[in-house]
């Protein structure tokens, strides 16, 4: 093999610089390959628990022979499903390479230098990453102590350049979330020049009274609301995530998306898992809470102190060095969970909530490595 020239630096835009990359999680088959025979459990990335949907399972099947053909890039079968279960217009729905997609086109179509978004922190990192990129301003504002994104500051925060305000609630790597009648208040607050995005990627865990930013996209309300079927549904790896909005939206996004954004079988599977999802869903939903529960209260009994959480995960703040040190010990007993430093949160662990069995050897993990409470 030759040595080829390293590519020019100078090529590469300089905003860029500023951009921290997503680290992910290292591949299970790496860890394999050094522990061995021990059983691996990966509560790392939030995904749900268990496979597909049995009717998602057959439609990936049958999917698969038809792969010659590209997709419908305008997801038509998907949009008119979600549009009729929501009551939205299906021209305002948008469907995404995941959830990550849209937000990639949303701040791509709208955030120019010397505009801003701004975001509560820590949270998800391609609202930051997606803005830096653009060479815009990304402003940051702390939590609420509950680990929810605080309201009252992110509006104190939006300023003349302020194009997207986004919440993501619950929030990502803390687990809290925003009351819903906080949320209309706030969206009440806006200056009209601002658009609210809600980040609802955990939606199917918050409790019962908990906000629909759906049912307010329903209503006429001027925000765009973002969903995946990554973790409920079951489907992480086929990459779906979806979007509605003010009318406009999808017109103005088209100049930025990819065309062929979500393959056929993610379309196929993602339109059977809604078919599925009244006999589905309910079932998968409350065993992550009860487990939820079970393994915060596991935690707790180690002396360790997690946030309350509205999701499928749970976050421990430890301090960086005992995040680190934690990491090291979990990992080399073949759990994995998930270090926050790149969400903005260096002293964190976030752990995702997983099977009952994922979760024992997870809490059997913690109690060999967690100091004993004094
Ligand atoms: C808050 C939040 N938003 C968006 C996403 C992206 O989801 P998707 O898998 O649909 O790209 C995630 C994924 O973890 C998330 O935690």
């Amino acid at each position: 093999m030759h040595d080829a020239p390293r590519l020019d630096p100078a090529l590469v835009r300089p905003a860029l610089a500023s951009v921290q990359p997503y680290v992910p999680g290292r591949p299970l088959s790496d860890l394999r390959r050094e522990l061995g025979d021990v059983p691996i459990t990966k509560l790392a990335s939030n995904e749900g628990p268990y496979p597909p949907f049995a009717a998602a399972r057959e439609a990936i099947a049958t999917a698969a022979g038809e792969q010659n053909l590209y997709p419908d890039p305008g997801a038509w079968a998907l949009r008119d499903a979600l549009g009729g279960r929501h009551g939205i217009d299906p021209g305002r729905i948008l469907i995404g390479n995941g959830m990550d997609s849209l937000i990639r086109s949303l701040v791509m179509a709208m955030l120019d230098p010397g505009d801003e978004l701004v975001m509560g922190w820590p949270s998800f990192i391609s609202y930051r990453q997606g803005t830096l990129a653009q060479g815009a301003t990304c402003t940051s504002v702390a939590l609420a102590p509950d680990g929810a994104y605080d309201l009252d500051a992110l509006a104190g925060a939006v300023g003349p350049r302020t194009k997207i305000v986004a919440v993501v609630s619950p929030n990502n790597p803390t687990g809290g979330a925003v009351g819903a009648g906080a949320l209309t208040g706030f969206l009440d607050s806006l200056p009209p020049h601002v658009l609210p995005v809600l980040d609802e990627a955990y939606f199917e865990y918050l409790p019962d009274g908990g906000h629909d930013g759906m049912a307010l996209v329903r209503d006429g309300r001027y925000l765009v609301v973002m969903r995946t079927f990554s973790k409920a549904f079951g489907l992480a790896g086929l990459r779906v995530g979806w979007m509605a909005g003010p009318p406009g939206l999808a017109e103005a996004l088209a100049p930025v998306r990819n065309a062929f954004d979500v393959n056929a079988v993610a379309q196929a599977a993602a339109l059977a898992s809604l078919a599925d999802a009244a006999a589905e869903l309910p079932r998968r939903i409350g065993e992550v809470r009860a487990e939820r529960a079970r393994m915060a209260d596991g935690l707790r009994a180690l002396g360790l102190d997690p946030l309350p959480s509205e999701a499928n995960f749970v976050f421990l703040e430890v301090g960086p060095e005992r995040a680190r040190a934690m990491d090291l010990a979990l990992t080399a007993r073949g759990v994995i969970v998930r270090p926050t430093g790149g969400f903005g949160a260096p002293g964190g662990l976030r752990i995702t909530v997983g099977t009952p069995e994922q979760n024992d050897r997870l809490l059997d993990a913690m109690r060999a490595v967690q100091e004993p409470v004094p």
